[in-house]
């Protein structure tokens, strides 16, 4: 039986009476952009993140561009975060002139280091970027904290991978100034094509970041400021909302597929897990392990029949895109060093205890 690295079909399975009822009242009322779906979606998020201001956009990169943009960053400027994450986290920076300044990882999380960051601020830094990687908050308290006492530099979460994990008993996206997801199919809660929201308490910037999304209008044809096409379409919002009934039962699958992983892998020697911090919860974007052979383990998966991923090969500093638009913060040795080491096995709500044990006994046979 092939293993598939995603279910998105099951998904769709359970839910799809209500998939089917949602995109036909889209194509019975035919108000493809900004249907009145698109506010009851932000509706529902702000209720569930319990964040005032929920702006749905285009997609993760978008709103992580948004709310950039909101926030007056430009040509010049400094915007720190990790080298070890999605090339949109860094992309949006330098679309916008400004200068990613890499600050390295913890190794046992994967996400930026805070007792590195205060080294890294100078006097043009104007936001800092966390990620939330594999579906794990980073430690926002003291991102927070150091941000605070430097002039309330503006924290945007990266949260493209983690919408539905807590912090403290908080959601992802209600941590910072702002919060940024994506409903990219594959992440915790997916549509069925490309969307995002942004989240903010703070009313000024909402405003602002409702006119960004539609080309920086305050009201039709009256341009205030520069903005971008980045509305999220009716039919995908459509699509999360039908959703969202079952995301709370999907989150808890996942934490349980994830605690059952983590008990099978530790019976595996040479396996190093991600450390989850015990304030808070990990929603599994991706699960996501490190060892010293990668390659062969990988090969050896694939011989299987058992997909995987490497999230990521190359830490952004690498990339030949970005040589000489960016800042290094300190060392990024530990970042390069995970990114030999990290690959990511099949991780879903629905799959079952007898599929993991067939995963994770490929695993330690690989490294026998
Ligand atoms: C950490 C991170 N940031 C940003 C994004 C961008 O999201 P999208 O693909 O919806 O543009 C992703 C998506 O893969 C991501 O994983």
């Amino acid at each position: 039986m092939t293993i598939p690295f995603i279910d998105l079909q099951q998904q769709f399975r359970l839910l799809e009476p209500s998939i089917r009822a949602r995109i036909d009242a889209v194509l019975a009322h035919g108000q493809y952009i900004m249907g009145p779906e698109v506010r009851e979606l932000e509706e529902s998020l702000e209720i569930y993140t319990k964040v005032k201001h929920c702006v749905t956009v285009a997609s993760g990169t978008e709103a992580l561009l948004i709310g950039l943009m909101a926030l007056g960053v430009g040509p010049g400027d400094e915007v720190i975060t990790t080298p070890f994450t999605f090339v949109a986290t860094a992309e949006v920076i330098a679309l916008l002139g400004a200068v990613p300044v890499f600050v390295d990882v913890q190794p046992d999380t994967c996400n930026v280091d805070p007792t590195l960051i205060e080294a890294a601020i100078t006097p043009r830094t104007r936001a800092i970027i966390p990620v939330s990687l594999y579906g794990q908050v980073s430690d926002m308290d003291e991102i927070n904290a150091i941000a605070a006492k430097h002039g309330k530099i503006p924290v945007i979460e990266d949260a493209a991978q983690s919408f539905g994990a807590t912090y403290k008993g908080r959601k992802s996206c209600n941590l910072s100034t702002i919060g940024c997801t994506s409903f990219f199919p594959s992440k915790p809660l997916g549509c069925y094509g490309d969307g995002g929201a942004i989240f903010t308490n703070d009313d000024a910037l909402a405003k602002t970041m409702r006119e960004i999304r539609v080309h920086g209008q305050e009201r039709r044809y009256y341009h205030t400021r520069i903005g971008v096409g980045g509305r999220m379409d009716t039919l995908q919002c459509a699509v999360v909302l039908a959703k969202l009934e079952r995301f709370d039962a999907d989150i808890c699958q996942r934490i349980e597929a994830g605690e059952r992983y983590r008990r099978l892998l530790d019976e595996v020697p040479r396996v190093q897990q991600l450390a989850v911090r015990g304030d808070r919860t990990c929603v599994w974007g991706q699960f996501t392990v490190q060892v010293e052979n990668r390659d062969a383990v990988l090969d050896r998966l694939t011989d299987a029949g058992i997909p995987t991923a490497v999230h990521y090969p190359m830490p952004l500093h690498r990339q030949p895109a970005y040589e000489g638009l960016y800042r290094i913060s300190g060392t990024l040795e530990r970042s390069e060093r995970v990114a030999t080491r990290v690959f990511s096995l099949p991780m879903y709500p629905s799959i079952d205890a007898q599929t993991q044990v067939r995963i994770v006994n490929e695993v330690a046979g690989a490294l026998a």
